[in-house]
């Protein structure tokens, strides 16, 4: 099972060495088989392999090793750092920072060939979730263009963008149709979700048989509640 924060803009260095103390010394206390990650923004990238518990990742990176990318960051810095785990696709960067279908291919491939662990991020907007799981998942299948899902080191997050940050996660039912949707194309890939995952409906979420964990943002940004969703998740998978 994977619980992972994705920080986006938050934390600062310091803050972010004193959340995953904080974590380390939770994991330290608390065996459990949770795959558990930390994605902090580029400033606040902490030694990957100093951490005994927890993976710390990288929000995003340039397709490149090193050279001239204005305001990027590349292989050369992440590896300093000894990262080894991204993500890539996650819609506020398709959205936001219009990150195109090919681009976002050309960063997959880069972190295929440097053997990165991807979490792959896809989701549809509002609109077209309205027009029913058949829109939606001719949406989703778009954002494999490009896309090699048999990589062995790529997890998959479903996050509709109109569940992200709302506090209005998606229904259960509809991320059950929509994981089994991809996991009757996708059976080896570990399949999580996204959008207002929160200690209220973390549990029923990870219960669904084709998930196998969940990319959280608003929820994970402090430590102890973060603790508390680990702890959700490694008890909802005893059941
Ligand atoms: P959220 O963000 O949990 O704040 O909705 C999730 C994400 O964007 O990965």
């Amino acid at each position: 099972m994977i619980v992972a924060a994705n920080f986006k803009t938050n934390h600062t260095r310091a803050s972010t060495a004193n959340y995953i103390e904080a974590l380390e010394l939770f994991l330290d206390a608390y065996p459990n088989s949770c795959d558990v990650r930390v994605y902090p923004p580029a400033t606040a990238l902490l030694r990957a392999d100093l951490s005994a518990h927890v993976k710390v990742g990288a929000q995003n990176f340039y397709p490149a090793i090193s050279g001239a990318y204005t305001g990027e960051i590349g292989a050369e810095q992440l590896n300093e750092f000894e990262i080894k785990s991204v993500l890539i696709g996650h819609s506020e960067r398709r959205v936001t920072l219009k990150e195109s279908q090919e681009l976002v291919a050309q960063k997959y491939a880069f972190a295929k060939e440097n053997g990165w662990e991807i979490v792959y991020c896809i989701g549809e907007p509002k609109a077209v979730r309205e027009r029913g799981l058949g829109a939606v998942m001719e949406y989703l299948w778009f954002q494999f263009e490009g896309i090699d899902t048999n990589y062995e080191k790529l997890s998959i997050a479903y996050e509709p963008i109109w569940a992200i940050g709302t506090g209005v996660s998606a229904g259960v039912k509809d991320i059950a149709e929509v994981l089994s949707a991809l996991k009757s194309e996708l059976a080896q890939t570990p399949l999580l979700y996204g959008g207002s995952v929160s200690v209220d409906n973390l549990s029923s979420i990870v219960s669904l048989d084709s998930c196998g964990g969940v990319l959280v943002g608003s929820a994970g940004l402090d430590a102890a509640n973060f603790c508390k969703l680990i702890q959700i998740a490694q008890n909802a998978q005893k059941r």
